[in-house]
């Protein structure tokens, strides 16, 4: 089978097309045949050798995928040959709170990824994906889906009425969209482009602030609130944008810190968190009770579909990364195996 891996050295220059020998499945696992790969933010930043220095070289990067079972090993059941289904994102992380080891079992670093023809994974690390999504929309989910879900749903607590930002119209922020919406929440989202916004209304976004032209988006987002601030935010930009962000935030509201776009470090004036009552709240993808719930969800609500940008053959894999890291895109960059 073919794989792409970033070897000798990170850069998104030194991802290279190599063969692997097909692995045969052992005692509680399965073998996907990898039909399509979504990117994440993550992935560009692992191959950079920007997320994690100390990675093991070579990586077969990216954690996301849908394939079909093309085996199965002893002692498995209720997965047979033919079960359409996604990895998921922390392979041995299935259901309450997170041990370190199991936050270290992510595919695409520090585990190998899902950019390969055929991969072996235990069974109970993979779910089930619904008829009605297309391979490309499945293979979207397992990290920006499921990140979106958590945030606003297993920790958030979301309800109809409640007021959430998201920042930017990647992955992450367009399921924020869709999920809000879904729930009967006004969602506002933040973009360097107009363009980008009249696109993301189209999938439920109640309002959209241009962060180029209005550089004082937070305080724009309250005043669009009347006064009252939001809800939820979801902070993808981290330190460029948590400042903006303190002040978008209502009393006793929500800051679900999940994204650096804008930087890691910063200075901050930590008085803003303490007098209006902010819960900061980190948060890591989710397990695979989530990613179950999101698919009962979208299940319930086949009108909800994943976003997918742009579709590449796996030969151009590394002009999908190229895409992504251009940030032109809206929703999901996706890669299709042949
Ligand atoms: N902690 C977790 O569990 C978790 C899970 C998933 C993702 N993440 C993180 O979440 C972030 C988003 O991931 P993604 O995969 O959705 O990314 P993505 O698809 O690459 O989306 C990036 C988009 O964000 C916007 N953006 C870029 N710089 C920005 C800035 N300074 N301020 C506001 N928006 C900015 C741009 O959209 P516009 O042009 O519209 O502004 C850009 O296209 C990344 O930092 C990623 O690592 C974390």
């Amino acid at each position: 089978m073919r794989a792409w891996v970033v070897d000798g050295a990170f850069g998104l220059d030194r991802l290279t097309q190599v063969g692997r020998p097909d692995v045969e499945p052992g005692p509680g696992e399965v073998r996907l045949r990898v039909r399509a790969v979504s990117l994440n933010y993550r992935d560009v930043l692992m191959v950079r050798g920007l997320y994690d220095p100390r990675q093991a070289l070579p990586l077969v990067p990216c954690s996301d995928a849908s394939g079909v079972i093309d085996a199965v090993g002893e002692g498995v059941t209720g997965l047979t040959v033919g079960a359409r289904v996604c990895p998921i994102f922390a392979q041995d992380w299935l259901s309450g709170d997170a041990e370190r080891s199991m936050l270290r079992s992510t595919l695409g670093g520090p585990r190998d990824g899902t950019l390969r023809q055929s991969m072996v994974v235990p069974a109970n690390a993979v779910v089930r994906v619904p008829d009605h999504l297309t391979d490309e929309e499945a293979a979207t989910l397992p990290c920006a889906g499921v990140t979106a879900w958590r945030a606003l749903v297993t920790m958030g607590g979301l309800k109809a009425g409640d007021t959430v930002l998201t920042q930017g119209t990647g992955g992450v922020s367009c399921f924020v969209t869709q999920i809000g919406a879904m729930f009967g929440a006004r969602v506002i989202v933040t973009s360097s482009s107009d363009a980008k916004l009249e696109r993301v209304r189209a999938l439920g976004a109640a309002h959209g602030i241009n962060y180029k032209t209005e550089p004082q988006w937070g305080k724009a987002a309250t005043a669009w609130t009347g006064g009252r601030g939001v809800d939820h935010v979801i902070e993808l930009g981290g330190a460029g944008t948590l400042d903006e962000t303190l002040r978008a935030v209502r009393v006793g509201g929500t800051v679900t810190l999940l994204g650096i776009l804008a930087g890691a470090k910063v200075e901050l004036n930590l008085t803003r968190v303490f007098m209006n009552a902010v819960r900061v709240q980190g948060l890591m993808v989710g397990h695979r009770a989530d990613f179950e719930a999101l698919l009962r969800a979208l299940d319930a609500n086949h009108d909800v579909r994943p976003v997918v940008d742009k579709v590449f053959d796996f030969d151009d894999a590394p002009a999908a990364f190229a895409h992504l890291a251009a940030a032109g895109h809206v929703g999901k960059v996706v890669v299709r195996l042949p």
